[in-house]
C-alpha cells in the first residue's frame, strides 16, 4: 500500500522501517523537514518528504506525532480523500501534554483527535511500548506473539489497519469503535503490559477509566524521579512498570 507517516520519532522511524520490510511504499515526514530524517531509516527504502507530500497520494497516512500537536494537524488534513484510512498512534499525557478539558471530563482521546481532525480515524500501536514496537515483533502463529488493539468506527479503516498490524509482526485485535477505545489508553490493563491474542480481551474488558488515569499520573511520577524528560526508558522498566500498576 502506499503510506504516509507524519512523525519520525521513536514510533513513526519503527512503523516506517517495519512497513517497508512488510513490501509497502511509504514516505515518512517529521516537523523540521526531509534532510533531518535519520539515514538508518531512509536505508531500508523509506523516503523523506515535506508534511504536504506525506499526505498527498497515499492510501493510508499514519499520525505519529505529540497528542499536543493533532490539532495543528487539521489545516494538513483537509483535502484528504474521504476514503484516506488515517491511523493515528498517539497518547494523551496530561503530565507531558497541555490539559485537555474535555479528556479530563471524560472524553475518550481518540474521539477528541476525530473532533480535532474533523474526519473518522483507526487507533493503533498506541498501547505498545516503542521498544517492544522494533524488537519484540514475531511471525504470524508464534505462542509469545504479543497482541495489539485496534479501534476504528469505518469496516475499511479496521480492516487495513488490523492488516498493517499483523505486517509489523503483532497479533491484530478488533477492539470495537472509537468511542470505546478508552480501554487501550494509558494506564490500562492493555497498555504496555505486552498481552497476547489470548490475554488482551480480558484486559480490555477489565478496563476502568479513573483507575487508568490515576495509574497514568503514578507512571508519570516515576518517569520523572527516575528519567530526564525525553528519554526512552528500556523495555523491560515499562512492562515491569505497567503490569505492576495492573497488577490483580
Ligand atoms: N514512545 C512510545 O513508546 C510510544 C508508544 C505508543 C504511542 N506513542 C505515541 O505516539 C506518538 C509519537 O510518539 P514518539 O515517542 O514517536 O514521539 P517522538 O519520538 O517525540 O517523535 C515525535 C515526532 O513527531 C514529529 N512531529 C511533531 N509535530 C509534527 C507535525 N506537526 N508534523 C509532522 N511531524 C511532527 C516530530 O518531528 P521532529 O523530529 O522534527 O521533532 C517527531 O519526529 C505520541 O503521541 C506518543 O504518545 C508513543
Amino acid at each position: 500500500m502506499k503510506i504516509g507517516i507524519l512523525g519520525s520519532g521513536h514510533i513513526g522511524k519503527t512503523l516506517a522501517v517495519k512497513l517497508v520490510e512488510a513490501g509497502h511504499e511509504v514516505k515518512v515526514a517529521n516537523s523540521r523537514g526531509p534532510h533531518t530524517i535519520d539515514a538508518a531509516v531512509l536505508s531500508t527504502g523509506a523516503r523523506a518528504v515535506t508534511k504536504e507530500q506525506a499526505v498527498t497520494d497515499v492510501e493510508v497516512l499514519i499520525l505519529s506525532i505529540p497528542f499536543a500537536g493533532i490539532p495543528d494537524l487539521a489545516p494538513l488534513l483537509a483535502n484528504l480523500p474521504a476514503e484516506t484510512v488515517v491511523i493515528d498512534t498517539s497518547n494523551y499525557i496530561p503530565a507531558r501534554d497541555d490539559r485537555i478539558e474535555a479528556i479530563e471530563n471524560g472524553k475518550t482521546d481518540s474521539v477528541w483527535v476525530t473532533e480535532q481532525l474533523g474526519r473518522p480515524i483507526a487507533k493503533a500501536w498506541n498501547s505498545i511500548y516503542s521498544v517492544t514496537l522494533a524488537e519484540m515483533g514475531k511471525p504470524a502463529g508464534h505462542t509469545e506473539r504479543i497482541a495489539v488493539p485496534i479501534a476504528a468506527d469505518r469496516e475499511r479503516d479496521r480492516d487495513v489497519t488490523m492488516e498493517l498490524v499483523e505486517d509489523t509482526g503483532f497479533d491484530a485485535y478488533d477492539a470495537g469503535s472509537i468511542p470505546e477505545s478508552w480501554r487501550q489508553q494509558p494506564g490500562s490493563p492493555a497498555y504496555c503490559t505486552e498481552v497476547t491474542l489470548a490475554e488482551l480481551p480480558k484486559a480490555l474488558a477489565s478496563a476502568d477509566l479513573a483507575r487508568s488515569r490515576r495509574r497514568v499520573e503514578l507512571a508519570s511520577k516515576v518517569y520523572s524521579e527516575r528519567f530526564e524528560p525525553g528519554h526512552n526508558p528500556g523495555r523491560d522498566f515499562i512492562v515491569q512498570l505497567s503490569r505492576l500498576l495492573n497488577a490483580p
